[in-house]
C-alpha cells in the first residue's frame, strides 16, 4: 500500500483524508437552499463540534501545564529503591499541572484557593504521580468526607451561586479543617503566580529501599522564584480584568526561557515512630514539626517546555495518587486511600479506559499487560502477543522484587475517627508565627469571607474554634464580625 500523501500539505481535508471542495458554503438544493444531507463534510464538522469537550475535572477545572525536568542532587538510594532517585544528576523528564480548586474550566486564576500541584514523573519503572497542593494539610483528613465537603465549595443547587453559608457551616463543624482554613485565610491564599509558590505531597507516603526497609517520608518542594503573594484588591481586579493571569504567566515565563524551577526535599520518619509520635502522622490536617524531622535535599525540578497544545496534554492529563514506581508506596492516610480509588476512576468517566495510552500519559517505560480492547484503543492493543497470564508462550512475568513491602495490620474492622482531637495547636502556632501585618491581614480575610454568612450560630461555632487556636485570633475575628466570643 502506497502512503505517500495525495494532498498538498496546504490542502484542508475531511478527518478521513479527503480534500475539501468547499468549506465555505453548504450544499444547498438551489441557490436558496435547503441544505442536503449530502453534504457530509458540513454533517461531520457540525457533528465533532457538538462532541469537543470532554467532562471537566469535578475539582480542580482550571489548570495550567508543563513540562520539564527532574533532577537527583542528593543520594537518597538508602531510603528508596524508586530508580529515577537512585543517583545524583540523574534526569527524568516530568510534566506538571497547576490549579486552582473549586471553579470551573473557565473560572478566575486570582481567587483565594487552594493550588493544585500535580507532578507526573515519566520514570524508567512507569509513571509516578506527586498529586499535591501549595499547602501541607488539608480541610478533612477522611475521603468519605470529600464529596459533602467539595459539594460546600461548589455552587448552590437551587441559586447556582457560591454560598458561604455551607462554606462556613462545614467548617464550622468539621473543625479540622481549621489548620488548612487558617492557610487559605493568610497572604498564601492567594499566590502571585504558579511559580511562586512552594509545593506539598501533604499526605504521608513509604519510601522503601532496596533491603526492604521502609520509612515514613513527606514531599515538600521549594520555589526558587520566592514566596510572592497577591494583595487581595489587585487579585479582585486581575479577576476582572484577566482571569487567565496565572496560566498567561506561566506560559509567558517559559516561553521567554525564564525557566521556573523547585528544590524537592523529604521528612523522613523511621516507621517505628509512627505508633509513639505525639499525633497520629498519617493524618493529613498536621505537619510533621521539622525540629523532628528535618528538610532532607532529594533534588530540582525544573519547567522548560510549554505545551504543544492545551487539549491534548493538560486537558488530558490525568494524574492519580495511586500511580506508584518500585520503592514508593501507600501509607494508612484516611484520605491517601480514598485518592488511591478516586482519580482513575474519575479518568475512566472523564477520558476514557484507554487514558494511560494517550501520549501525555503514556509511559516512557515499555508497556506490557494484558488489557486490551476497549473505547478509542489507538496504540495497536498488544498486537498478537500473548493476552493472558500465565501463559506457556513466554508472556510478560510477574516481577517479585517489586512486591510491595508486607505491613502489619491489627484491631477490628469499625468506623473509627482519627483518636487525635487536636485541631488547634497547629493552627494556633501559625497565627502566632504570623508577623501583626500579616494578622491584619488574616483577621480581615476571614471576616470579609464571614460576613456574608447568615446565621450567627454558624459565625459563633466559627469564632469560638479561632478562639481556642489562639484567644487573640478568637477574639479579632469576633470584633470584626461585631460579636462576642461566645463562652465555652
Ligand atoms: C483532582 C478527588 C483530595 C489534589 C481531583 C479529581 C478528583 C479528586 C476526582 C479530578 C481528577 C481528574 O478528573 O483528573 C479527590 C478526593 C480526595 C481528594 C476523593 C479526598 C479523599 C485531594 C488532596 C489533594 C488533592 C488531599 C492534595 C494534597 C488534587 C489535584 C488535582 C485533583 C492537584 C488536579 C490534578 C490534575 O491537575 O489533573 N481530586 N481529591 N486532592 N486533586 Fe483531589
Amino acid at each position: 500500500m502506497s502512503t505517500s500523501n495525495q494532498n498538498s500539505p496546504n490542502k484542508l481535508t475531511t478527518s478521513t483524508g479527503a480534500p475539501v471542495g468547499d468549506n465555505q458554503n453548504s450544499l444547498t438544493a438551489g441557490p436558496r437552499g435547503p441544505v442536503l444531507i449530502q453534504d457530509v463534510h458540513l454533517l461531520e464538522k457540525l457533528a465533532h463540534f457538538n462532541r469537543e469537550r470532554v467532562p471537566e475535572r469535578v475539582v480542580h477545572a482550571k489548570g495550567a501545564g508543563a513540562h520539564g525536568y527532574f533532577e537527583v542532587t542528593q543520594d537518597v538510594s538508602r531510603y528508596t529503591k524508586a530508580a529515577f532517585l537512585s543517583e545524583v544528576g540523574k534526569r527524568t523528564p516530568m510534566f506538571i499541572r497547576f490549579s486552582t480548586v473549586a471553579g470551573e474550566l473557565g473560572s478566575a486564576d486570582t481567587v483565594r484557593d487552594p493550588r493544585g500541584f500535580a507532578v507526573k514523573f515519566y520514570t524508567e519503572e512507569g509513571n509516578y504521580d506527586l498529586v499535591g497542593n501549595n499547602t501541607p494539610v488539608f480541610f478533612i483528613r477522611d475521603a468519605i468526607k470529600f464529596p459533602d465537603f467539595i459539594h460546600t465549595q461548589k455552587r448552590h443547587p437551587q441559586t447556582h451561586l457560591k454560598n458561604p453559608n455551607a462554606v462556613w457551616d462545614f467548617w464550622s463543624l468539621s473543625p479540622e479543617s481549621l489548620h488548612q482554613v487558617t492557610i487559605l485565610m493568610s497572604d498564601r491564599g492567594i499566590p502571585a503566580t504558579y511559580r511562586h509558590m512552594h509545593g506539598f505531597g501533604s499526605h504521608t507516603f513509604k519510601w522503601v529501599n532496596a533491603e526492604g526497609k521502609g520509612v515514613w517520608v513527606k514531599y515538600h518542594f521549594k520555589t526558587e522564584q520566592g514566596i510572592k503573594n497577591l494583595d487581595v484588591n489587585v487579585a479582585a481586579e486581575i479577576a476582572g480584568t484577566n482571569p487567565d493571569y496565572h496560566t498567561e504567566d506561566l506560559f509567558n515565563a517559559i516561553d521567554k526561557g525564564d525557566f521556573p524551577a523547585w528544590k524537592l526535599y523529604v521528612q523522613i520518619m523511621p516507621l517505628e515512630d509512627a505508633d509513639t509520635y505525639r499525633f497520629d502522622p498519617f493524618d493529613v490536617t498536621k505537619v510533621w514539626s521539622q525540629k523532628d524531622y528535618p528538610l532532607i535535599e532529594v533534588g530540582r525540578m525544573v519547567l522548560n517546555r510549554n505545551p504543544e497544545n492545551y487539549f491534548a496534554e493538560v486537558e488530558q492529563a490525568t494524574f492519580s495518587p495511586g500511580n506508584f514506581v518500585s520503592g514508593i508506596e501507600a501509607s494508612p492516610d484516611k484520605m491517601l486511600q480514598g485518592r488511591l480509588f478516586a482519580y482513575s476512576d474519575a479518568h475512566r468517566y472523564r477520558v476514557g479506559a484507554n487514558h494511560n495510552t494517550l501520549p501525555i500519559n503514556r509511559p516512557v517505560a515499555e508497556v506490557r499487560n494484558n488489557q486490551r480492547d476497549g473505547q478509542m484503543r489507538a496504540d495497536g492493543n498488544g498486537g498478537s502477543s500473548t493476552y493472558y497470564e500465565p501463559n506457556s508462550f513466554g508472556g510478560p512475568t510477574e516481577s517479585p522484587k517489586d512486591r510491595i513491602s508486607p505491613f502489619e495490620v491489627s484491631g477490628y474492622a469499625n468506623s473509627t475517627a482519627y483518636d487525635h482531637d487536636d485541631h488547634y495547636t497547629q493552627a494556633g502556632d501559625l497565627y502566632r508565627l504570623l508577623s501583626e501585618d500579616e494578622r491584619t491581614r488574616l483577621v480581615a480575610n476571614v471576616v470579609g469571607a464571614m460576613k456574608p454568612v447568615e446565621h450567627d450560630e454558624i459565625k459563633l461555632r466559627q469564632i469560638a474554634h479561632f478562639y481556642k487556636a489562639d484567644p487573640e485570633y478568637g477574639q479579632r475575628v469576633a470584633e470584626g464580625l461585631g460579636l462576642q466570643v461566645p463562652k465555652a
